[in-house]
């Protein structure tokens, strides 16, 4: 499994302004086959597990916040390189500097309200997967 999987979320600003369905299309047509999906709201310690790796730099506490804010779309997507197909896709954190076409570019409003998650590595695919999903919800 290592290798071709990736995990995501939509987050709640994409959410809120109505991308569900252009983002999961943009998604779909790249090639990702959805193998685990669901619509849930983080609570705030959740979030802040979740970006722990994050817990000393400046931004941590706004991006909880915000995390926390409203529903987000969490999925696992397969395709071959996942990981790293998956971060082209979605474009650079600060959607200033993301590539044209790239999700991030059509919908993230700035750096900390960036539209969608996509993981750094497969084992963090992994581990981020395992958060979110029990085994009988991923195929
Ligand atoms: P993500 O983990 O959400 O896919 O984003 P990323 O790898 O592109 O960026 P990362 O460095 O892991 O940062 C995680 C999230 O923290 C927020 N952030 N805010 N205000 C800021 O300067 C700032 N920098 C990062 C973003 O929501 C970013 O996606
Ligand atoms: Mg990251």
């Amino acid at each position: 499994m290592s290798g071709n999987r990736t995990f995501t979320m939509i987050k709640p600003d994409a959410v809120r302004a109505g991308h569900i369905g252009n983002i999961l299309k943009m998604i779909t047509d790249a090639g990702f086959m959805i193998r685990a999906m669901k619509y849930t709201r983080l609570s705030s310690d959740k979030a802040g597990q979740f970006y722990a790796v994050h817990a000393e730099r400046p931004f941590y506490s706004e991006l909880v916040e915000f995390m926390s804010s409203g529903p987000i779309v969490a999925a696992i997507l397969e395709k071959d390189n996942a990981v790293v197909d998956f971060r082209t896709l979605i474009g650079a954190t600060n959607p200033e500097d993301a590539a044209p076409g790239t999700i991030r570019a059509l919908y993230a409003s700035n750096v900390g309200e960036n539209a969608v998650h996509g993981s750094d590595s497969d084992e963090n695919a992994v581990i981020e997967g395992a958060f979110h999903f029990a085994g009988t919800e991923v195929f």
